[in-house]
């Protein structure tokens, strides 16, 4: 096997000009002893706000504390129940159980696993929900105009899990600009990804904000609140800073390669996502659905002998996992049938329009 696209290419992402650049600044932070909290966590935390069209940004020590925290600094308690949808990672209903929270499943829009606003009024017409979590799943951007209007009228805050939304766009502007409780993961596959863990919450609303940055350090500030420590490291920091300098062109070419997926599949017996969320989505993955759980593996199978990466995200909808599975309230039907086919094609800022088209050549084979 000569030839192998890549899933994800970190050889290509960090450079010797990003290697020599980032050594500085750890140089820089070994010199100075300042580990926690420091220069680049303000800095960072102030452009990436004003990126992601939001007022504050909140540095924390991953994705899944983002959710949780978020879930507290609304003031939610254990018992309470939270509308989340099944095509997700663990950790957004991880976060929920985590919290002594139940999960009320939302069904999903075929052919992208975002929240489906009619199954959403559904689920708050028949249960007490206290709390919303769409997720930009993908990257794709969940309908927030419609779910906003559908929980601003019953009071019932909205948390957007954005863990993999960096650069994707809603309608107000970019995800983070919507006016709710935004979370974001950080972790090294991300878009923007930092050296290890990392997570942020973005808001328009400094009382939130207090109690956001109260909670992460253990409670402390004239707030008085039971905290936890969820900062995030002062390298960490220093990382996601750097990367801001090349993130917008990345992004950029993430679109581009999604469009050149959609021109080379689109007479494929398979479904794509709607060619609408070409401009809205930051193309975190490039999901395809192959309508058949045995189509499915045998593209696996051709992948893996062609060099191509592929990952079937999500398997399983949350519903159908062990842990989630004895909570069993809302909707799944879509979500679980869409779980069983769907597979994610090598999406990276390097893949070339000649992968793309081997990507192609190599699927057409096995349907
Ligand atoms: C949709 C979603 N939510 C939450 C998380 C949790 O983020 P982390 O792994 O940084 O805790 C992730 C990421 O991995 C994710 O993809």
């Amino acid at each position: 096997m000569s030839r192998t696209v890549p899933f994800y290419d970190f050889n290509k992402l960090h450079n010797p000009t990003f290697q020599e650049k980032i050594n500085a600044r750890f140089a820089e932070i070994v010199s100075k002893n300042g580990f926690v909290e420091g220069e680049y966590n303000f800095s960072f935390e102030e452009k990436f706000a004003k990126m992601q069209g939001a007022k504050h940004c909140l540095l924390l020590a991953n994705g899944t504390d983002a959710l949780e925290i978020a879930l507290l600094a609304y003031g939610l308690k254990p018992g309470d129940r939270v509308a989340v949808t099944g095509i997700t990672f663990y950790a957004s209903g991880e976060a929920i159980l985590n919290m002594g929270m139940i999960p009320v499943y939302v069904d999903v829009i075929p052919n992208s696993g975002l929240m489906c606003p009619k199954s959403l009024e559904r689920v708050l017409e028949k249960y007490d929900i206290k709390a919303v979590m769409p997720v930009h799943i993908y990257g794709l951007p969940a309908d927030m105009k419609t779910i906003n209007e559908l929980c601003q009228t019953r009071k019932i805050p909205v948390i957007e899990d954005a863990a993999q939304g960096q650069g994707g766009f809603i309608h107000s502007g970019p995800i983070g600009s919507g006016g709710n409780l935004v979370t974001f993961s950080f972790y090294p596959t991300k878009n923007l990804g930092a050296f290890g863990d990392a997570g942020a919450i973005l808001t328009d609303d400094d009382d939130l904000a207090l109690i956001i940055k109260t909670i992460r350090n253990h409670g402390r500030s004239e707030l008085e609140l039971m905290g936890r420590n969820s900062r995030c490291d002062h390298l960490q920091a220093a990382v996601l800073d750097l990367k801001l300098e090349t993130i917008e062109e990345e992004n950029k070419q993430r679109k581009q390669i999604a469009a050149w997926y959609h021109q080379a599949l689109k007479d494929l017996p398979i479904n794509l996502v709607d060619a609408s969320y070409l401009e809205t989505s930051s193309w975190h993955l490039y999901p395809v659905f192959l309508g058949d759980a045995g189509i499915r593996a045998k593209a696996q199978e051709a992948f893996k002998e062609a060099g191509i990466g592929c990952t079937p995200f999500y398997e399983r909808s949350l519903n159908q996992e062990k842990v989630f599975n004895k909570f069993s309230e809302g909707e799944w039907t879509i979500a679980s049938k869409m779980a069983g086919t769907v597979l994610c094609l090598p999406m990276n800022p390097f893949i070339t329009e000649d992968d793309v088209a081997y990507v192609a050549e190599n699927l057409k084979k096995v349907l």
